[in-house]
Parts: C-alpha cells; sequence; structure tokens
C-alpha cells in the first residue's frame, strides 16, 4: 500500500491529498498556499466511515432533556464494597499519598472516585494494580500507545539507546532528523519539525511563531476544545461558551487575545475573523481537527475544510492540534483524512510513543524558520525551548513507534477495535432501553452516559438570565454521575477516560473488546 515518495516545491500553491474513507482510496488535491508536491505515502486510516454528527447531537440533546440515568444506588455500595476489599494497597498507598502529593495523585486522568488506583504493570491491552487486579485498559495514558501498552519492539530499542548512548546530552541525535524526515514522509504538511516537550508546550510555541510571522495577536479556537494548559489557553474549556471559567490564578491580560467561537458554526469564525479586522486582526484559528475534546464535540465532516477556505480568505494562519489525532485517526493525522492542509501543525503522545517529552511543531518552512534553535545572536525568533525536548529517548521511541505502526498498520487494527466496541454498545444500550450515545472516529471512542460536558453553559447568558446556580448545580450533578460510572466500569475491570472516552489500541483484538462489552454490559444491567 506505500508508495514511494519524492517531491519537488511548488510555490504558492498547496497539496494534500483527499481520501475516501469508504473505499480507502486516496487523490491528490492541491489549494493555495507553499507547499511540497508529493507522491504522498498512503496509509490506512483508523477512522472506517465519518459518523453522522447531526444524528449524534440529536441524540445527545435527547440525552439532556431526560433525568441522569445513572448506576443504581444499591449497585453503587456493591462497587465501592468492591475497591475496599479488592483494592486495600491502593487505598493504603493513596491515604499515604495525601500528605505528601496535592490530592494523592498527579495525573488529571486518574479517577478520584473512590480513590486513585495505584498502577504496578502495564503490557498491551491490560493494566494491573498493586492489589493483583488486571484490567482492560482504554485510558492507553491519555492516547500515545496506538501499539499497545509497553510494547515490547519500541522498548527494546529504547533500551539499546540508553545503553549506547544516554537518555540526554543537550546536543544534536540522529533520531532528531530520523524522526523529522518520518514525519515529513507522512505528514507533507510538515517541511519543518521542531520537538518539545509536551502537547501544551507545542501549543504555546505555535501561538508565538503564528503572531511572530504575522504580526498580529487574536487567536480563534473553538469552544470546549483543549489545547494543554497554558496561561492564554484555559480559556473556553470543556463547554462552549464558558470563557475564563476554569481560569483560576490567571490573569484575565493573559487571554485577552483569546477567543473562542461554537464547533461547527462557520458563520461564528467568519464574524470573529472580521470583526478581529478591526483591533489588529487575527494571528491563527487554531482546531483540534476532530472536533473540541479529542471529538467529544464531533465536527462535521466538512467543517475543517471550510475553516481552512476562511483563513484563506481573511489571510490568516491555520493551526490543526493534532496532539490526540497524529497517529491515532492515522500516521498523516486527521489532516490526511480529512484533505486539509494547515499552515501549523501541533503533535504529542503518538510522536513520541508513550515515552516522556511527547511535544512538536511542524509546519510551513517560511514560518518554522522562527524557530531556529542555537546561540545565535540578532537573530528575530520565537524563543522555545526545554532541556529534554527532542531527547535521544523520545526521539528515537517517536520513530521507532512511527515504523512499527506503519509496518503492522496498528491504525487500522485500533479503528476496527474502536468499530467492534461502538457497535457492540450501541446494541447493549438499545436492548436495555438506555437513553445513552455511542460513537467513535475510529481509535477514539464515545460514551455519553451522563452528558456532564453537555449542559448548556453560557457565562454572559446565564449571568443575565440569573439561571447561572442551577446550571453550575446540573454540572456538578452530572459530574458526580460520571465519577460513579468511571468507578464502576472500574470495578468491572475496565478503565476509561473520565468514564466517557475509550482509547483503542493495536492489542484489542475482537477477544479483548468482547470480554469489554460483557463488563460494560454488567454495568449498564444496574443503571436506573
Ligand atoms: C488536543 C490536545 N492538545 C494539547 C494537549 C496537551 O498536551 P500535553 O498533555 O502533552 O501537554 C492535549 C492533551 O491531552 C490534547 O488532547
Amino acid at each position: 500500500m506505500l508508495g514511494g515518495f519524492s517531491s519537488s516545491l511548488l510555490l504558492k500553491s498547496s497539496v494534500g491529498f483527499t481520501v475516501h474513507p469508504q473505499t480507502r482510496s486516496a487523490s491528490l488535491f492541491i489549494s493555495s498556499g507553499t507547499g511540497i508536491l508529493c507522491d504522498c505515502p498512503m496509509t490506512d486510516y483508523s477512522m472506517s466511515m465519518y459518523p453522522d454528527t447531526q444524528e449524534i447531537y440529536r441524540r445527545l440533546d435527547a440525552l439532556m432533556q431526560l433525568p441522569i440515568h445513572g448506576i443504581r444506588p444499591d449497585a453503587m455500595k456493591m462497587y465501592l464494597e468492591h475497591f475496599d476489599t479488592h483494592c486495600a494497597k491502593s487505598k493504603e498507598m493513596v491515604t499515604e499519598a495525601r500528605k505528601f502529593i496535592p490530592g494523592g495523585v498527579q495525573h488529571n486522568l486518574a479517577f478520584n472516585h473512590p480513590f486513585p488506583i495505584v498502577i504496578e504493570k502495564a503490557d498491551g491491552a491490560y493494566l494491573w494494580d498493586i492489589d493483583g487486579n488486571r484490567y482492560i485498559d482504554f485510558l492507553q495514558a491519555g492516547g500515545p500507545t496506538m501499539l499497545g501498552s509497553n510494547y515490547k519492539p519500541v522498548r527494546d530499542k529504547v533500551i539499546e539507546l540508553i545503553n549506547e548512548q544516554a537518555p540526554v546530552t543537550g546536543l544534536f541525535s540522529e533520531y532528531e532528523l530520523k524522526l523529522a524526515k518520518e514525519i515529513n514522509r507522512h505528514v507533507p504538511s510538515v517541511e519543518m519539525f521542531r520537538m518539545l516537550g509536551s502537547g501544551t508546550e507545542a501549543v504555546m510555541a505555535a501561538i508565538r511563531v503564528a503572531r511572530l510571522a504575522s504580526k498580529r495577536k487574536k487567536l480563534i479556537k473553538l469552544g470546549g476544545a483543549y489545547h494543554g494548559w497554558s496561561d492564554q489557553m484555559v480559556y473556553g474549556l470543556h463547554i462552549p461558551g464558558t470563557g475564563g471559567f476554569e481560569a483560576h490564578g490567571i490573569p484575565k491580560s493573559c487571554r485577552k487575545h483569546t477567543q473562542e467561537v461554537y464547533p461547527n458554526s462557520i458563520d461564528a469564525l467568519k464574524k470573529n475573523l472580521t470583526m478581529n479586522k478591526l483591533k489588529g486582526g487575527t494571528a491563527a484559528v487554531i482546531v483540534e481537527p476532530v472536533g473540541p475534546e479529542s471529538g467529544t464535540r464531533p465536527v462535521d465532516r466538512e467543517y475543517n475544510k471550510h475553516v481552512r477556505e476562511l483563513c484563506d480568505q481573511h489571510d490568516v494562519f491555520l493551526i490543526f492540534d493534532e496532539v490526540v489525532t497524529f497517529g491515532r485517526i492515522g500516521l498523516s493525522g486527521a489532516q490526511g483524512y480529512f484533505g486539509v492542509k494547515p499552515d501549523l501543525t501541533v503533535f504529542g503522545k503518538v510522536v513520541a510513543g508513550g515515552y516522556p517529552g511527547a511535544g512538536g511543531l511542524g509546519g510551513r518552512r517560511d514560518i518554522m524558520e522562527h524557530l531556529a534553535a542555537g546561540i545565535e545572536s540578532g537573530k528575530k525568533r520565537a524563543y522555545v525551548g526545554g532541556t529534554l525536548a527532542a531527547s535521544p529517548i523520545s526521539s528515537a521511541a517517536g520513530y521507532y513507534t512511527i515504523l512499527e505502526m506503519e509496518r503492522t498498520n496498528a491504525c487500522q487494527k485500533a479503528g476496527r477495535a474502536g468499530d467492534r466496541m461502538t457497535a457492540g454498545l450501541e446494541k447493549l444500550i438499545q436492548e436495555r432501553n438506555l437513553p445513552y450515545v455511542a460513537y467513535n472516529q475510529g481509535a477514539i471512542c464515545h460514551l455519553e452516559t451522563v452528558g456532564a460536558m453537555f449542559v448548556k453553559l453560557n457565562l454572559i447568558r446565564n449571568l443575565v438570565t440569573l439561571k447561572i446556580r442551577s446550571v453550575l448545580r446540573e454540572i456538578s450533578e452530572r459530574k458526580a454521575a460520571m465519577e460513579e460510572m468511571g468507578a464502576a466500569y472500574m470495578a468491572e475491570g475496565i478503565i476509561t477516560l473520565g468514564g466517557s472516552r475509550m482509547y483503542t489500541s493495536m492489542a484489542d483484538t475482537d477477544e479483548v473488546v468482547d470480554d469489554a462489552l460483557n463488563r460494560f454490559a454488567r454495568v449498564f444491567d444496574n443503571a436506573k
């Protein structure tokens, strides 16, 4: 399936390819901008078909009209007893940790209810806790491990590298070049690549360089999207219209130039771009290409193309945040799938294959050249850095992960698991006549049971109509129900992301997925 790679520079035109997911065939496209004409490498995608977004929103609206269908109190009592009897060592360690670590846990994705579980082994599709319980792992560390956890062929290469070189030297290692070339081969819009310490850092770098290159300040994001936790991006998190709701400890001035628009509304984006012209202009529009929160609010199939067109019309940079989607939708990212070429692409997670130092920024040569590093005076550059950024470990792990994913067709396998899981969940939901909604974008599965992120919260409107208290109460009730749901899944041996998302990997065979479905069935049997 892999084609060769040849390139020639095309000025004032951009090139990518449109993939037709049903047939898995691809065609080349050419649009405006600077780009590279390539005989594009054809990688497979995890998405076998694009979800019907209108139908998803219709069902989510219906879910939100109903009372919460959480876990029955008697069943919840049983699940909580399970944690006390089967997870005693975790409980003891976390109780001790609370004295030294705020909240007793360091990861935002770790379940706190009834207490965090201490993991001591990860392998493929499974995790084991210190009490010896085995879990099917659909958190997958938040997404980087498309080959499954602790994948041996990559681990062996990393160990070899540590033995022969060093985990870090602060100077150039061959793997930096190997990884950058590999990314360029799969993601042609990335003419140049710079590795950074995390997705958060890479988003910061993208915004900084976009501002430097455009000489403008405003940044438009989609409401509800997550782009890391930098001062300027803790804005409109989780729920569209929430502005600085979560921005505790962040001065208002930090988000002065950040704006949010409602996902899927091209008119709103157009309006903002037009209005911004009176305020010094927009530096960039940044999107999660499958929709905010890794597609929790999915965007319509053509949305990204329309965003690209608008950015071209207004001469504004388009940034794709592919921290989750690079490698999870396909090795050419969501941009390969949608056939849209961004000016800059943010990387994270899969880019270091589950090893530390998972961040990177790539894109047009003329923009990326503002990010040159090294001791050199007199150059106007967007200043970024990091002691451990582009370490031999992260670069080599990313490089070998990409090679292995290509060799094993990991995206397609993980997507197949996502499809099987979603179809199975939908069957369970329908058989029990529950109002839940399951859908997937390949290896990203969504299971909305309580809709905690779908409460309609609009800070300004709710304050004006004095509804803010009841809306906040609803959010907190739905969040509590979601935590219970997540705890029930965990007691049944399934680890999810926040009780509503599951990342599948190549390790999720039909057998693993079917086992998980039996466990989900038991939880659904205990729903109100
Ligand atoms: C879309 C997106 N952007 C940025 C980030 C931040 O990446 P990191 O956690 O590596 O800082 C995340 C993290 O989950 C993400 O999902």
